[in-house]
């Protein structure tokens, strides 16, 4: 084959390699191949070296013709391919988009309102950010009074008198004001505590309030209202304890354990072998409640509870440290 055969078929093969080239690094390839450094064609001056002059000039054309026609073969080519590329492909499938779902804390809320729902209470809510004397005074609380340390509290700067609740029996006088009795009430929410965090304390969680009165309401409602609660957040039978306690607001004033839901009272690690586990505090409404409120305290009666949500839900969840439920961390969120 002459000079010029060889470049006559480098172009039949060019012509259908560079047809056949599917994507751009194909024909990326072919580039190298046809017109690359170590290519025939960067190799084929030297081959001009001992030819007449004629024919070099004749040859040397027709090699340089090549390479342009090569060369426009390849533009035209990535034109092809670049539009192809960027054609819109109807049926690649979409990235998936994540929809979220309630928290646990939330979900549990709403349980727990549909079951005093059903109890009979109306569902209230108060202010976050309260006066010190709706979440102390009122509440039989005064200043100085040495139980004020069960509550550690958090004030906002430059609000004299104003704090962060750091329960929600701060909404009983408000509420009592509100809609006077008999009245049966809860409330949720998030409560705030000046406290160092461990696995069973945050500064910051959730509690639930309840009241009930009426001229007649007494213990014995008490015990058969939260006995039927637990039931049914538990979803099996069990057992309240009652035991003296004392808490300001509340004459007298109790803490309700319930029987172990994890062990069934055979002992594990959350009732310490106990059998039973305290969550909540209670007791009947002290009179100085209803004379802060402005309700004849020797006609009405009734009885105050309280207890934290977030416990109920690591008790129900098995779940060891609190402060998992209050941070975003999806790990967990997205198994519930
Ligand atoms: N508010 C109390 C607490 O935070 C609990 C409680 C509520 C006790 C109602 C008695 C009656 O510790």
């Amino acid at each position: 084959m002459n000079l010029e055969e060889s470049l006559n078929k480098i172009w039949q093969d060019a012509e259908k390699d560079f047809e056949g080239a599917e994507n751009l690094r194909q024909l990326e390839e072919l580039k190298i191949k046809y017109l690359g450094r170590k290519s025939y064609l960067a190799e084929f001056p030297s081959l001009l070296k001992n030819l007449s002059s004629e024919e070099k000039r004749k040859i040397g054309s027709l090699y340089n013709d090549l390479k342009t026609k090569i060369q426009n073969l390849y533009l035209k080519k990535k034109e092809i391919l670049s539009e192809e590329k960027i054609k819109f492909d109807f049926e690649h499938p979409g990235i998936d988009i994540k929809i979220g779902h309630q928290h646990l804390i939330s979900q549990t809320l709403d349980e727990i309102k549909n079951i005093f729902l059903q109890l009979g209470f109306s569902i209230v809510d108060y202010d976050q950010i309260v006066d010190e004397k709706e979440n102390f005074d009122y509440l039989n609380v005064p200043p100085n009074h040495p139980a004020r340390d069960m509550w550690d509290t958090l004030w906002v700067k430059n609000f004299k008198g104003y704090l962060f609740r750091t329960h929600t029996s701060v909404f009983q006088v408000p509420i009592f004001k509100k809609f006077g009795v008999p009245l049966k009430a809860v409330i949720f929410g998030k409560v705030f505590r000046y406290e160092a965090t461990d696995r069973t304390h945050d500064f910051e969680f959730y509690q639930l309030d309840g009241i009930s009165v009426s001229e007649k309401t007494n213990l014995g409602h008490l015990k058969w209202t939260v006995e039927k609660f637990f039931e049914k957040f538990f979803t099996q039978k069990v057992k309240i304890r009652f035991r003296p306690s004392y808490f300001p607001f509340v004459e007298p004033g109790l803490e309700i354990d319930i029987s172990c839901v994890l062990c069934n009272q055979k002992g594990c690690p959350v009732c310490k072998k106990t059998g039973f586990i305290e969550v909540a505090g209670a007791g009947m409404i002290h009179n100085f409640v209803f004379k802060s409120a402005g309700i004849d305290y020797k006609k009405y009666q009734g009885y105050a509870f309280g207890f934290g949500v977030d416990r109920l839900i690591m008790i129900k969840h098995n779940i060891d440290d609190i402060r998992i439920l209050h941070s975003s961390d999806l790990r967990f969120i997205e198994q519930f």
